[in-house]
């Protein structure tokens, strides 16, 4: 029988998502035998923020949301009731999965914080604006200056918060690094209060920001790591998953 009116906890689902949920079905998908995430809710974040300067230009970074929507397609086929909360991205929606579509940190962070409560796992590969400016203006700024100073201020940080806030939730990060992965990708672990962290290095060509492959390394609390090799976006989704259910004794 194909069910694409409800998704999770009785909650009527969008006219997109049932129109994708019947294309999915008529597509010719493998279905997925198991659903060792059945009965489960996970937040997935993706995509960058953006922060807005005057009503013509904002401040951004280079995620196209590839890899937080691999994440949030390949727990909805593990059977997950999945809620992804996403920054401005070109991709299409993903069948079956409730998205929340945000502009700004402030707004990613809203709308992270009253989906919380509910989750079994949050993931947080979304590419988060650490800064954003101190004033916005209205109007758009004339160009009558040689040179614009635009002075900017730290943004919430949602995954401390949520860090700090943490009952029965899973909590993943991801770190993005340039170098010294082990040490900054530890720290973040530790300080954000985080059960595992996946890192990975943004300065190689084939990883990372817009491409279709990354290369990780997964941290656990428990002093663990793995190290994987160079796969696609959708490889790397499912053993993030994957390590992450072993968390969750599933
Ligand atoms: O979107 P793609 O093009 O597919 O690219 C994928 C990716 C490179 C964006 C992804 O793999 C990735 O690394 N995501 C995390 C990017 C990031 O913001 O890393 P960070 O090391 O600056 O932040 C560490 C963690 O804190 C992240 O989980 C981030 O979501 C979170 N954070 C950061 C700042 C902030 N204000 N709030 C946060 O929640």
């Amino acid at each position: 029988m194909l069910a694409c009116g409800y998704v999770g906890k009785g909650r009527l689902a969008e006219p997109e998502e049932i129109i994708a949920c019947i294309e999915e079905h008529f597509s010719g998908a493998e279905p997925v035998a198991d659903l060792p995430l059945q009965g489960k809710n996970v937040l997935v974040t993706a995509g960058p923020t953006r922060e807005q300067v005057d009503p013509v230009r904002y401040f951004t970074n280079y995620s196209s949301g590839k890899m937080g929507y691999a994440i949030a397609e390949a727990a909805a086929r593990m059977g997950a009731s999945v809620t992804l909360v996403s920054g401005p991205t070109a991709l299409e929606k993903p069948a079956g999965v409730h998205v929340i579509e945000v502009i700004s940190t402030e707004d990613m962070y809203q709308a992270v914080m009253k989906e919380y409560p509910e989750q079994d796992l949050v993931i947080k590969s979304a590419a988060v604006a650490d800064y954003t400016p101190r004033i916005k203006y209205d109007e758009k700024m004339k160009k009558n200056k040689e040179n614009w100073s635009v002075e900017m201020e730290k943004t919430t940080d949602i995954l401390s918060v949520l860090g700090q806030k943490k009952e029965r939730q899973i909590l993943v990060g991801f770190a993005a690094e340039t170098g010294n992965l082990e040490k900054y990708a530890l720290d973040k672990l530790k300080r954000k209060n985080l059960d595992m962290i996946v890192a990975n290095n943004v300065a190689q060509e084939d990883a990372g920001f817009s491409v279709d492959t990354n290369r990780v390394i997964i941290y656990k609390k428990d002093g663990s790591s793995i190290e994987y090799p160079l796969q696609s976006k959708e490889k790397v989704a499912e053993e993030v998953l994957l390590q992450a259910m072993e968390l969750m004794a599933l």
